[in-house]
């Protein structure tokens, strides 16, 4: 008896171990190609384990079945089809959005209370909050905001003389999120938060924080990603981070003090205040931590993306001095012109700048891949593909930037790919850098005004050029969650006039 136990016993082992290890076949069961997974871990162990950047592994994987209208993935045990076919990404992120409006990231509101933002928000609660917080960046809006994102522009142009004046290599992704702090604090809370002009600024360090690559950071996230129970469980055992209070705090206290002292400025903050005085309206709970999460979204996603992408450009024309020239060039154009007295409209009429960051964010989009997931079971007709309830949707947008068939010579940086010839000649899906559809980018317009009025003040008065610190080639960062360099971004700076 006790050996058919044993017996037994061994045969479970066996077969748990078995089931353990088996890959999961969903996608080679419906003729969907794709990459063998291992075992229950997926296809993105590297990910991980933070061995590689999520948008260099879609990018390898990209190459593999690019000519293929999808292809079929798993993040452990979980459905993901990745869509290459701009004609079905179109369908996913506009046509049929009422079946993709979720993003499938996961809201962990007793671990990480600020985590229940517009961008990782369930459609259920996404679309109320949506509808009320879109007409924060409406033309109206941005045009008062103008003076105050050139004030601040001011203060770079100065902080950046400071630095120049040292005679040393520059980190430009530092001073561009010190700016790009200050233009959110400013434009959309009402506050000077003297990013450049203190050495230590609290909510500097909150972003910085927040996207840095530091092990903490890459355990938290792949924590409330892949094992949300464990992390659920870490919310009960651990106290609430610091952060987190320091910037429930400040919001909550912007808020008293503006109803105290009868303030009206048409900003985030007001708008924050609207929707607690309106409850209403929304149609759904709102809590502290929903209202103030709300304020953290437009806080992180305001600097780090746009701040990027300025540190990215110059990176570029550091490297391409003749793009530089015509760039300053078409800035000086401008400012005499004006008078040096910008308006909001001549930023709009500026085409070598624009084509100069399009070309930037097409090499560098800081999100990697659009996700999506369907609330519901979904079928592709013209490929008779279903794929059941919350399939998580992957769109490679960076592998598609860097398609030599969309884009030839895709590392090479070329501002004609924008001129208007090159862009009717490709499917708009295509060059995606905000997204696209109801759930694409809420403060593009913004982030557009930003980035182009840090590029026109720095490159007015200073010239960039590559030093022995420049790391070339560009090596993404693995741990983070945008696209980020490995090693900075340090460039030599100089008065255009020296
Ligand atoms: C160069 C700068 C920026 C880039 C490239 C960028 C890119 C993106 C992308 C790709 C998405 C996802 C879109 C999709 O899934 O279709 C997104 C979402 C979002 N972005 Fe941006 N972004 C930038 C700047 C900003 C700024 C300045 C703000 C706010 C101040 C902002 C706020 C948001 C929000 C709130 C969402 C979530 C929208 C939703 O789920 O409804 N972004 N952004």
């Amino acid at each position: 008896m006790a050996v058919f136990e044993v017996l037994c016993g061994f045969v479970a082992l066996l077969l748990a171990l078995y089931y353990f290890l088996k890959s999961p076949q969903f996608w080679e069961k419906n003729n969907i190609p794709g990459p063998k997974p291992f075992s229950v871990f997926g296809n993105f162990l590297p990910v991980i384990i933070g061995r590689r950047s999520l948008g260099d592994q879609m990018a390898n994987f990209y190459k593999q079945y690019k000519h293929e209208p999808v292809f079929g993935l798993y993040l452990q045990t979980e459905l993901v089809l990745a869509i290459n076919d701009p004609d079905l990404i179109k369908t996913v992120l506009i046509k049929d959005f009422s079946q993709f409006s979720n993003r499938g990231l996961r809201v962990n509101e007793k671990t990480e209370p600020l985590s229940q933002q517009l961008f990782s928000l369930e459609p259920e609660r996404w679309r109320p909050l949506r509808t009320r917080l879109s007409p924060v960046f409406t033309s109206g809006k941005l045009k008062d905001m103008f003076s105050l994102i050139l004030d601040c522009s001011n203060t770079l142009e100065k902080y950046m003389g400071t630095l120049v004046s040292k005679g040393e290599c520059i980190e430009v992704r530092e001073v561009a999120s010190r700016f790009t702090t200050d233009v959110i604090g400013s434009c959309a809370f009402g506050v000077d938060m003297n990013a450049m002009s203190k050495t230590q600024c609290r909510f500097r360090e909150i972003g910085k924080e927040f996207f840095g690559p530091s092990l903490k950071q890459h355990l938290k996230h792949k924590l409330r990603e892949n094992f949300p129970r464990v992390y659920t469980l870490l919310g009960y055992v651990l106290p609430t981070d610091d952060n987190t209070t320091f910037f429930t705090n400040a919001v909550l206290d912007m808020i008293e003090y503006r109803r105290k002292n009868n303030i009206v400025r048409l900003d985030f903050i007001n708008t924050l205040m609207d929707l607690q005085d309106h409850p209403e309206k929304l149609s759904i709970e709102l809590t502290k931590h929903l209202l103030v999460a709300q304020a953290f979204v437009f806080f992180v996603a305001g600097f780090e993306t746009s701040s990027s992408t300025i540190a990215n450009a110059l990176y570029e024309l550091a490297q391409h001095q003749d793009v530089q020239d015509k760039l300053r060039n078409e800035i000086k154009k401008h400012y005499e012109l004006t008078n040096g007295e910008w308006q909001y409209e001549d930023v709009k009429n500026m085409p070598i700048l624009d084509a100069v960051f399009k070309e930037t964010l097409r090499k560098y989009p800081p999100l990697p891949i659009l996700m999506r997931k369907n609330t519901e079971d979904y079928t592709f007709e013209n490929m008779k593909l279903t794929i059941p309830k919350n399939t998580r949707i992957f769109i490679p947008l960076y592998a598609i930037h860097r398609d030599p068939d969309i884009y030839p010579n895709p590392d090479v940086f070329d501002i004609d790919r924008f001129k208007k010839s090159a862009i009717a000649a490709r499917h708009p899906m295509h060059y995606l850098p905000f997204g696209d559809g109801p759930r694409n980018c809420l403060g593009a317009r913004f982030a557009i005004f930003q980035t182009k009025i840090g590029l026109i003040k720095i490159l007015r008065t200073y010239k960039v050029d590559v030093c022995d610190q420049t790391q070339i080639p560009y090596i993404n960062q693995e741990r983070s969650f945008l696209l980020a360099p490995k090693h900075g971004l340090v460039l030599k700076i100089t008065n255009v006039d020296s």
